[in-house]
């Protein structure tokens, strides 16, 4: 099969936003603890913190880390986490049933995410708590000084204030299955009032409010209208969440989940828009995607043990092990977020180390890159500049999720101070290859190929693994070069593929 690609510099969607390529941090099964931080591993710095993990954390390209939770969250006291570490006290994490040891906590994770070069969105307990809680870790984070939660920062080591901007009003509160879970009134009148008071004190935060913890919620869309119709006029961003998996061997349909993705943003922006129409208001929200994943959620359900009694520390929970259609899905969903940048601005790939995460690390042992971390590294680098609308020819094929479905799914960005065009593509054909043709003509002439790099393998089921952790890494794509003003390459079946010009 072949298919043609056309691009325009001037067909511009918005600036790439830095923070579609984030992650996330929860207390959740070893993604902090022998995740991010294991004072007695060999790479441990003096502050406790895995080298290895923080140096895999940089070369991920992450912008803006998400964090405690998750589930988590809603059941967090954030007080717990300050001061000195032999007084904090060990509790109950109720939505994962282990032990959190509060060893870790905001202090010692802003000092991770200072050395990791992120920017932190941090998540408030909306669930078990509310307003004044929220106000309290607000004042302990922010207020430069005097205060009482500013002076015990500062006594905690941390003198100027951390000046997170990004605030998460909890987190999926429409699913049954969270703590202080309530119905979309009671929590937009929460969220209204949280955020009201959080203006209060700082003007600059920027507010994001729980939409639906996925589509198949059965108040999808309905939710997101409810709580706007309470927390528009105060809130930045609405949130998104969604993880894919193949279902029953169906791979056709897993290869086109960012058909779903894209369904999922029109949808809450629609949603969203209609509530500022009805409102008259000129403002317009964006979605924090700040959950997105490949996730084998059906195995994680079946093999749930709901009648132990044990309280672990951190377990080994969710700890997928990705292959390399895993891969080409997650670099196709980072295409569907990227053509959605002019409302899509941020977006969190959930998890960051251990928890269904590109990153995996064993206690005292290795740390690797999953099969996903690739796609993920290499679009955090090389998306550039501006977004561009694409537009593809190309053939289709059936899938019995989401009817007919296009073979390829591309986006490119334009950098207009450097001349560099980057394509980012996909081939869902599960056995052929694909050729692409893309004329250059807009572009003024002159464009080569100054690297281009593919994910894909003989055997689409390859991972990586701690003996053999570059089973699966990228490879320079073959057949790809520019000829008659025109791009040419061949995509490998089940490939994800990004190929810079300059
Ligand atoms: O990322 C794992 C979990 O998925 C999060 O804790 C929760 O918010 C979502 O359901």
């Amino acid at each position: 099969p072949s298919a043609l690609l056309r691009l325009d510099p001037a067909r511009v969607v918005a600036p790439v936003s830095r923070r579609t390529f984030g992650s996330f941090v929860e207390h959740m099964g070893r993604c902090v603890y022998t995740g991010i931080f294991e004072p007695t591993h060999p790479t441990a710095d003096a502050d406790g913190f895995r080298q290895d993990v923080l140096a895999l954390t940089r070369e991920l390209g992450v912008t803006v880390v998400r964090y405690p939770g998750g589930n988590f969250v809603s059941g967090y006291r954030w007080e717990d986490g300050i001061g000195p570490v032999a007084d904090r006290p060990v509790r109950r994490d109720l939505a994962w049933r282990s032990l959190e040891s509060n060893e870790v906590g905001i202090d010692e994770f802003m000092r991770w995410a200072g050395k990791a070069g992120v920017e932190v969105m941090y998540a408030l307990n909306l669930g078990t708590r509310g307003v004044q809680e929220a106000l309290d870790v607000h004042e302990y984070l922010n207020q430069p000084d005097r205060t009482r939660l500013a002076e015990l920062r500062r006594a905690n080591g941390a003198d100027k204030p951390y000046g997170i901007r990004m605030f998460c009003l909890g987190n999926e509160m429409d699913g049954t299955w969270q703590l202080g879970h309530k119905t979309a009134g009671e929590y937009g009148r929460l969220a209204v009032e949280t955020a009201r008071a959080l203006r209060a004190a700082d003007p600059d935060v920027e507010l994001v409010v729980c939409g639906s913890s996925g589509s198949s919620m059965p108040t999808f869309a309905s939710w997101e209208a409810e709580v706007l119709e309470h927390a528009y006029d105060e809130v930045d961003a609405i949130s998104a969440h969604a993880y894919y998996e193949p279902v029953d061997g169906d791979v056709g349909s897993f290869l086109a989940s960012a058909v779903d993705m894209d369904h999922v943003i029109d949808s809450v922006i629609a949603t969203a828009d209609s509530v500022g129409a009805r409102r008259k208001s000129s403002k317009r929200l964006n979605i924090s995607f700040d959950e997105w994943n490949v996730w084998y959620l059906r195995r994680f359900m079946a093999e749930r043990d709901t009648a132990s009694t044990e309280w672990p520390f951190a377990p080994r929970v969710i700890e997928d092990c990705y292959t390399v259609t895993d891969a080409v899905v997650v670099g196709n969903l980072l295409i569907s977020l990227l053509r959605h940048s002019d409302r899509v601005t941020a977006a969190c790939q959930a998890q960051l180390v251990n928890v269904i995460a590109p990153i995996r690390s064993e206690p005292g042992g290795p740390a690797w890159r999953q099969t996903i971390f690739h796609p993920f590294a290499i679009t955090a680098r090389l998306a550039r500049g501006t977004v561009l609308r694409v537009e593809l020819e190309a053939p289709t094929y059936q899938t019995d999720r989401y009817g007919e479905v296009p073979l390829l799914d591309a986006v490119a960005t334009h950098d207009t101070g450097t001349g560099d065009v980057t394509i980012f593509v996909v081939n869902r054909h599960q056995t052929d290859a694909v050729t692409l043709s893309a004329p250059l003509a807009g572009f003024g002439g002159g464009l080569r190929v100054a690297e281009a790099w593919t994910v894909a393998d003989d055997d689409p089921s390859a991972t990586n693994t701690a003996e053999h952790p570059d089973r699966v890494v990228p490879r320079p794509a073959g057949h790809a070069e520019v000829t008659g003003g025109a791009l040419h390459a061949t995509l490998p079946a089940q490939s994800w593929t990004a190929i810079r010009l300059a």
